[in-house]
């Protein structure tokens, strides 16, 4: 594999709410219009031939705001994976998801199953919805499912490898290449630690909801400029 390509692409959605509070709207309203960019933004990647994007919709922290607020994402949710299970048939899109179950409500679990189900044999672009997800939590659970088999003799403690944790986290995907967080905030916030450890990072401080096709250009030109060198040395070091 090219080791520059752009395969895997991690975006934590941020500032709707910022942007609803500048225009003098509800938080809602910066919601709903982070979601129609959202869905732009998602199409455009697949434009770009990224095959796989990552994307922090709701982490386990987020029960924490109000339940008017976690009502109304929940409910955008249910009602756009839906939505989209046609859309994501006819453009070969495939929907995984990243999280806990508990404590989410039945509607959610069951409308995340859906769209997971019915796009499941698509072959294109794979779209990772982060949901009710927190790194640290990925890892534990991880953990308790190598040691179950291990407790079970299904596998020995010289087994537990990298790769073999790797398969072991919500999902085996490849690592992240480029992680963007908008609104401006230069934090992970519990986000896919794991498979951070070598990716690039682009803060740029436009609200999700001005994250235009213009600006995910620049945030991929950005990552065209990087060496990257996975603890290594690309060019020739005469010092030594
Ligand atoms: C964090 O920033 C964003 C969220 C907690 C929610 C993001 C979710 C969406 C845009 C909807 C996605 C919908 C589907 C169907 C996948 P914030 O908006 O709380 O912003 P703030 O930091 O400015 O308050």
């Amino acid at each position: 594999m090219d080791k520059k390509k752009l395969n895997h692409l991690a975006l934590i959605v941020d500032g709707n709410g910022r942007w609803a509070k500048e225009k003098g709207k509800k938080r809602s309203f910066g919601h709903k219009a982070g979601f129609d960019r959202l869905e732009e933004i998602i199409l455009y990647a697949k434009e770009k031939k990224i095959e796989f994007l990552s994307l922090y919709v709701f982490s386990t922290e987020n029960f924490k705001r109000s339940t008017e607020e976690v009502c109304y994402l929940m409910d955008l949710f249910v009602h756009n994976f839906k939505r989209l299970i046609k859309k994501y048939e006819k453009e070969n899109i495939k929907v995984i998801f990243s999280g806990r179950k508990e404590p989410l409500e039945d509607r959610v679990w069951n409308a995340m199953e859906e769209i997971k189900e019915k796009t499941k044999n698509n072959t294109g672009m794979v779209v990772n919805f982060c949901l009710n997800y927190g790194s640290h939590a990925e890892i534990v659970d991880a953990t308790k499912k190598i040691c179950q088999k291990v407790i079970h003799h299904e596998i020995s403690i010289e087994d537990i490898k990298e790769d073999y944790f790797e398969q072991n986290l919500y999902q085996n995907l490849p690592p992240v290449d480029l992680l963007i967080r908008t609104s401006g905030e230069c934090r992970l916030s519990n986000f896919l630690l794991w498979q951070l450890a070598y990716a690039e990072f682009y803060f740029p401080k436009t609200y999700f909801p001005d994250f235009t096709k213009t600006e995910f250009d620049k945030a991929i030109d950005y990552y065209y400029t990087r060496d990257r060198r996975f603890g290594g040395i690309t060019y020739e070091d005469k010092n030594y």
